[in-house]
């Protein structure tokens, strides 16, 4: 079987959490680093949080590169703890982690690997990097074989009324990459609501007796407190996670042709998505996700973490 050469693009966070471990149980995918980035804690500690979860997830061939420690242009806030917890993985304790940070640099890595084979960029945080990226390796578009985005909104954001968290934390940055000569598969909001879990499958989780099982209901539990606050519900939105569902599972989320672009002026809309689906863009190789599943993308996550730990 012909493995998909994957770079996870992070800033974990307890959804990029699930992604990740999602990933490293998948032999489909060859995930051969993650690159971290400042988002919803600094890049200090979603490095440290990548090299954790290489930790928990028994995977010391996977690297850690560390990127960008802020946005291109303005600098932005992070959340105060309240989503992922102040150390961004749902505030349980961990040992220092033994996984070692690799001692290049997040685009390098990403440019490097390239080189060398059709690589797939999993984007699921600010896209911080991957400007970066296209700004220091002009035409290395051309070696990406498609990037995949948890990002932007359809209709009303999270961060604010109209901007998406990824997007709203660096609009510059998500501007230049969803203007790429790229292959882009875009996630946002609208799909991602759709990729739940509920209390029942945080308590399958903690039911496996695993490490990976008692720490991912654990980092989910201040996550879902949050939804209660902000939905009305305990169901928590696996948004990182689809990123890696679109790879590992060709097909399985409904896409189409659309022309992306990011406000990045706006008193009120900085950081919005405009997505327009107009039958004109109906062919463009920039594709917005429109519905999953939600019962298969719930299963597969299930079945794979369960798979841990790895023999
Ligand atoms: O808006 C959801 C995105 O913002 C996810 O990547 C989550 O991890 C947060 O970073
Ligand atoms: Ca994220």
């Amino acid at each position: 079987m012909a493995r998909t050469r994957i770079v996870i693009d992070t800033d974990p966070g307890v959804d990029d959490a699930v992604a990740i471990l999602l990933a490293l149980a998948s032999e489909e995918l060859d995930v051969l680093a993650l690159t971290s980035v400042a988002g919803n804690v600094d890049v200090d500690q979603t490095t440290r949080n990548a090299r954790r979860l290489v930790d928990l997830a028994g995977r010391p061939d996977v690297p850690v590169a560390r990127g960008a420690a802020g946005p291109l242009v303005h600098a932005a806030r992070f959340e105060d703890g309240h989503v992922h917890g102040h150390d961004g993985l749902g505030d349980l304790t961990w040992a220092d982690p033994t996984a070692p940070e690799a001692g290049e640099h997040a685009v390098d890595l990403i440019a490097r690997r390239a080189s060398e084979a059709p690589l797939t960029i999993v984007a699921i945080g600010p896209l911080t990097n991957l400007a970066l990226l296209r700004a220091r390796y002009p035409g290395i578009e051309s070696a990406i074989e498609r990037v995949v985005i948890m990002g932007g909104a359809s209709f009303a954001g999270n961060v604010t009324a109209a901007a998406e968290f990824n997007v709203w934390f660096d609009p510059e940055a998500a501007a230049s990459v969803l203007a790429g000569p790229w292959p882009i598969t875009l996630l946002p909001l609208d799909l991602t609501h759709q990729a739940t879990l509920t209390d029942v499958d945080l308590a399958y989780f903690a039911g496996l007796g695993t490490e990976v099982g008692t720490r991912v209901a654990g980092m989910l539990e201040p996550y879902a407190a949050y939804h209660e606050r902000w939905h009305g519900n305990r169901d928590v939105i696996m948004h990182d996670a689809t990123a890696v569902y679109e790879v590992l599972v060709p097909g399985a989320i409904a896409t189409r042709g659309a022309h992306l672009a990011v406000e990045t002026g706006g008193a009120l809309t900085r950081g919005m998505t405009v997505i327009d689906r107009r039958r004109a863009h109906a062919e463009r190789p920039t594709r917005v996700g429109e519905h999953l599943d939600r019962e298969h993308f719930v299963a597969l996550v299930r079945e794979r973490l369960a798979r841990y730990p790895l023999s």
